[in-house]
């Protein structure tokens, strides 16, 4: 399956077999390229074991993507495109994935990434079964009208994007061909990022980001940019 494809199909896995995966997968993983949103914005991410990290849920993988940034404007939906990125590349190597906000790095196991703050985690590893979706109603997801100005089929892989807590909290409206991007008050520009990554993936040769001055206010939201795909 390609990355876009995969979009159609993903689902957060949250049961694994527990077997780790192996040197050449990781050596994959490692060097697939991700493409950010911002060039300029520095990030640091590992592949680390089990006991790097302090997590509540009881099915953690044995090994974990970290990720750091330096805080700077911008780094949170950064993060997201990133690595919503890796989501999809993991899944189309047969592996299932998990964004773990409540994942903390170990203080007795890790030493601080220098100028940089710890983010988030992805939890990745061999699924005990088959977890993908296969049929798009097994997406619960807001339906058009309530993340977007008008209707838009180009916005449906936004749409199907993963969020903290399934909250969704992205609004796009429509200037000629430019798309604006909103985000919930606070609620996490991670999440933007995410979405963007899906309009991404699913437009790779024309999808172009940008900042508008001036851009309308939609109440209760925060801009995030702009793109044209
Ligand atoms: C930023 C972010 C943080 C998340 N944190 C957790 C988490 O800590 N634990 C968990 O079980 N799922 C977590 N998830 C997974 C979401 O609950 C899941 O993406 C959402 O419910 C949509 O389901 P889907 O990914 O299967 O489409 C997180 C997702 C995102 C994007």
């Amino acid at each position: 399956m390609t990355l876009t494809e995969m979009i159609y199909h993903r689902k957060s896995c949250r049961s694994f077999s527990g077997v780790p995966v192996d040197e050449a997968t990781i050596e994959a993983i490692k060097t697939f390229p991700l493409n950010p949103l911002y060039p300029e914005l520095k990030v640091h991410w590992d592949i680390v074991s089990r006991d790097k990290v302090k997590c509540i849920c009881p099915w953690t993988t044995p090994q974990l993507i970290t990720i750091y940034a330096e805080e700077a404007e911008g780094y949170l939906e950064n993060i997201g495109f990133l690595f919503q990125q890796m989501d999809l590349y993991l899944q189309t190597l047969g592996l299932g994935v998990c964004w773990l906000g409540m994942g903390r790095m170990n203080p007795k196991t890790t030493t601080q990434v220098e100028g940089m703050k710890f983010v988030i985690m992805l939890a990745f590893g061999h699924p005990k079964r088959d977890h993908l979706r296969h049929d798009p109603k097994e997406f619960k997801r807001k339906p058009m009208d309530k993340i977007t100005d008008r209707a838009d089929p180009k916005l449906e892989p936004a749409r199907l994007a993963p969020s903290a807590v399934n909250g969704q909290p992205w609004y796009f409206t429509h200037e000629g061909d430019t798309i604006h991007v909103y985000c919930k008050h606070k609620s996490s520009p991670l999440d933007a990022g995410i979405a963007l990554a899906h309009l991404y993936i699913a437009n790779q040769n024309t999808f172009r980001f940008f900042k508008v001055e001036g851009s309308k206010n939609v109440p209760g939201y925060t801009y995030i940019g702009s793109l044209s795909i």
